[in-house]
């Protein structure tokens, strides 16, 4: 059994208990971890010769990243999360009880249970260094921290900043954990080991009381004279609430189940407090939404792995200079996604000016990133030196990949292909950032259909992870490795699909644009339909989204997917608004009203347009229902039709690239939440009320039949 810590004594009587996973890069807490720890503790208690206890990391950049993920996929049924939330103390309290002063030497992450750990010891003292991080990110896992944080950081650092910073999940830098007094002490990162040491030597020496006050019985917490009034706690507690749930609108619950537990432990004591968090932690863990968020945490980790071919043999070609047609807003964004990854661009637009918007923006993003003190003005100059720009083909010559990122037009998009690659060397790639067109279609104009692929990004490329790649009837494996290895290197998630027009994610998005439209011209209004998305937790309601996008831009992509799937789509809705000059935010004009670009109250006048209105009452349950199965049901068709391989895919790319609500785990995990045979069922209902675009995909239907999940 790999030994996961080692145990050593100095001559002044200072044990150092080193964490050090041989096998990972971090250190985790697991059951192997735990039960080692014990042993340990253990031998510490036995051991009369220690007067003193280090915890320290042998893990560069890591003290210990929290507990193990797998640990908690594992649970599956409620009395194994009761178990689990049951054992989850022992191990700090015996820590903390210790006869002797203790402290926790944190070299870089200390996260979850790691800080857990750390707030068990009597001191924390940790380098000066940027790759320290404290904190208790478990909320955005759907859990909470179960190992005492509840209780202990509010304890040590006042009931307001303990909630501020467990219920966002929030994590600290150094400086920020010793201004706070979760860190006692900061020094050189080559020197902490031996400073943290004589730290503690000083405390043994002293004789300083090292018993923590809050294990007293009528101890309670508050740094402040205020939290010390029973009656500012009460309007603490409530306000918090109030706060978490506007955030959460009560879709994940673990946040307000840590302002249940801080105020237990505030109110009645530790101990209660302590009872209170393995009450709900027990309760959380077993949360469908904590599933969700645990799963697509690791869907996110497997992301980094993604290859883009079974055959590793293939290897992906080196991408040193990429050039980009078109400086418009998303040929600006890839520009600056490439420059900042360190490889050279070139940037061609039709004329001066537009190069000239091009560079504006990216020299924008930049200094935003100066602004936050993410990078030197020196280094934001040394990404932009990376980039050229031009209105002619000339410095196409060796490049290694082209992104076109021209208007959304086929013609225009073909004849582009044609004039570059008469530049362009044969080894380089070609990619297009079309979010619709089929990439099939677009390489008939390449003399090498095996190099053309869609790699289609998200706006705002700088802030959008998520890269959906699209493989063409013709694209070559070497061709999908390397958008693959583009992506990796410019932090990019690359989700890979097949061809077809809209492909996935922009075909999906137009499901939920349609049926939101459709709603309205059943009666509902534009209120209501975003209200009943946003409480279902898309981050944007379909009607502001449809003007937030371009009512022109939607109705294009509406109008293509129509010619293929017309059962299902319809371009009417969206011609009448663009008929009557709106495009949304961008001409001020659109469902809503726009005052100096601040979007303000409906625009009432816009319900005339659509003269077949049937003035129906629709409660927002149904129009939740309509848009969000309309939506799974296309998921469905992708799926089936192999647009989507890989459910990862199908999860990722919703999530990703449209806000679908990540405690839903993504689109197939919310099939799953309600049963397919139920999915199936609700289907049936809306097609006998609504017609037959609701008729359930076959895939649908067939894992209905078997009783399948969509994703496990
Ligand atoms: N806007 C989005 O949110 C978004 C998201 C994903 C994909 N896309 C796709 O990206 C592409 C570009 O969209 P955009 O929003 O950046 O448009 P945009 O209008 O902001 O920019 C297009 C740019 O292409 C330039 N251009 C036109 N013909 C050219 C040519 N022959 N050579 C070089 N440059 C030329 C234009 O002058 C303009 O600057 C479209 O295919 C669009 O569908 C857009």
């Amino acid at each position: 059994m790999p030994k996961l810590m080692r145990l050593t004594v100095d001559n002044d009587g200072i044990a150092h208990l080193v964490l050090d996973n041989p096998d990972e890069r971090m250190n985790t807490l697991s059951a192997l971890f735990i039960e080692e720890f014990m042993d340990t503790l253990s031998k510490i208690e036995g051991d009369k010769s220690i007067r003193g206890l280090l915890l320290e990391s042998a893990k560069p950049g890591v003290f210990v990243a929290g507990a193990d993920i797998k640990w908690l996929q594992a649970l599956k049924t409620p009395e194994d999360c009761r178990a689990f939330a049951a054992m989850a103390h022992a191990p700090f309290d015996r820590l903390e009880n210790l006869p002797i002063p203790t402290a926790a030497v944190i070299s870089g992450v200390c996260l979850g249970g790691g800080l857990e750990l750390a707030l068990a010891c009597r001191w924390r003292l940790a380098a000066d260094y940027k790759a320290v991080q404290v904190g208790l990110p478990e909320v955005k896992l759907g859990v909470l921290p179960g190992g005492g944080g509840t209780q202990r950081l509010p304890a040590l650092v006042g009931i307001k900043n303990a909630l501020e910073l467990i219920c966002a999940g929030k994590s600290l830098k150094a400086a920020e954990a010793l201004k706070l007094g979760i860190v006692d002490a900061l020094f050189p990162p080559d020197k902490l080991a031996a400073s943290a040491a004589d730290f503690l030597r000083e405390k043994v020496r002293s004789g300083e009381d090292f018993r923590r006050p809050w294990n007293k019985e009528d101890y309670r917490y508050g740094v402040s004279e205020e939290e010390k009034s029973a009656a500012f706690r009460k309007k603490l507690f409530e306000v918090s609430r109030q706060m978490t749930l506007k955030q959460t609108k009560g879709h994940v619950r673990s946040p307000m189940k840590v302002i249940d537990a801080v105020e237990a432990g505030a109110e009645k004591g530790f101990r209660a407090g302590m009872q209170k968090e393995e009450d709900v932690f027990a309760e959380v863990l077993c949360s469908p939404e904590a599933k969700s968020l645990v799963d697509l945490f690791m869907m996110q980790n497997a992301m980094g792995k993604v290859y883009g071919s079974k055959d590793r043999s293939i290897k992906p070609a080196e991408i040193k200079k990429v050039g980009i047609l078109g400086a418009g807003l998303m040929g600006s964004g890839i520009a600056h996604s490439i420059i900042a990854a360190g490889k050279k661009a070139v940037m061609k637009d039709v004329s001066d000016e537009a190069l000239i918007r091009g560079v504006k923006t990216i020299q924008g993003i930049l200094q935003q990133g100066v602004k936050k003190g993410r990078m030197t003005e020196d280094k934001a100059k040394g990404i932009l030196s990376l980039l050229q720009t031009t209105t002619g083909y000339e410095e196409f010559r060796d490049v290694d990949m082209v992104i076109e990122a021209v208007f959304e037009n086929m013609d225009l998009k073909q004849k582009t292909i044609r004039e570059v690659e008469q530049y362009i060397p044969e080894h380089a790639v070609l990619a297009s950032n079309t979010s619709s067109l089929a990439i099939t279609e677009l390489a008939k104009a390449s003399k090498n259909p095996e190099r053309m692929i869609g790699m289609h990004y998200f706006s705002p490329v700088n802030r959008m992870p998520l890269l959906e790649i699209i493989r063409g009837k013709q694209t070559a494996e070497k061709t999908i490795v390397t958008a693959v290895s583009v992506a990796h290197a410019t932090r990019k998630l690359p989700i890979i699909v097949n061809d077809g027009y809209g492909f996935y994610t922009t075909r999906i998005v137009a499901t939920y644009i349609i049926e939101a439209l459709r709603c309205l011209e059943d009666g509902a209004d534009v209120k209501s339909i975003d209200e009943a998305l946003l409480e279902y937790g898309m981050p944007v309601g379909p009607i502001t989204l449809m003007d937030e996008v371009g009512h022109d831009v939607g109705a294009h992509v509406l109008t293509v997917m129509k010619n293929v799937f017309p059962e299902r789509f319809s371009d009417e809705l969206t011609e009448v608004t663009v008929k009557d000059g709106r495009l949304g935010r961008k001409n001020g004009r659109g469902f809503f009203i726009y005052a100096d670009g601040k979007k303000m109250d409906v625009d009432e006048s816009v319900y005339a347009l659509f003269k077949s209105r049937k003035g129906a009452r629709l409660s927002k349950e149904e129009i939740r229902d309509r848009v969000v199965m309309n939506l799974l049901n296309e998921v469905g068709f992708c799926m089936g039709e192999g647009i989507v391989t890989e459910p990862l895919d199908a999860e990722m790319g919703l999530v990703f690239g449209m806000g679908f609500p990540p405690f839903r785990g993504g689109p197939l995990h919310a099939i799953d939440q309600m049963g397919a045979e139920n999915a199936v069922k609700k289907l049936a209902e809306l097609e006998a009320k609504w017609g037959p675009r609701f008729k359930a995909a076959p895939y649908l239907v067939s894992a209905a039949e078997e009783k399948r999940r969509l994703y496990s």
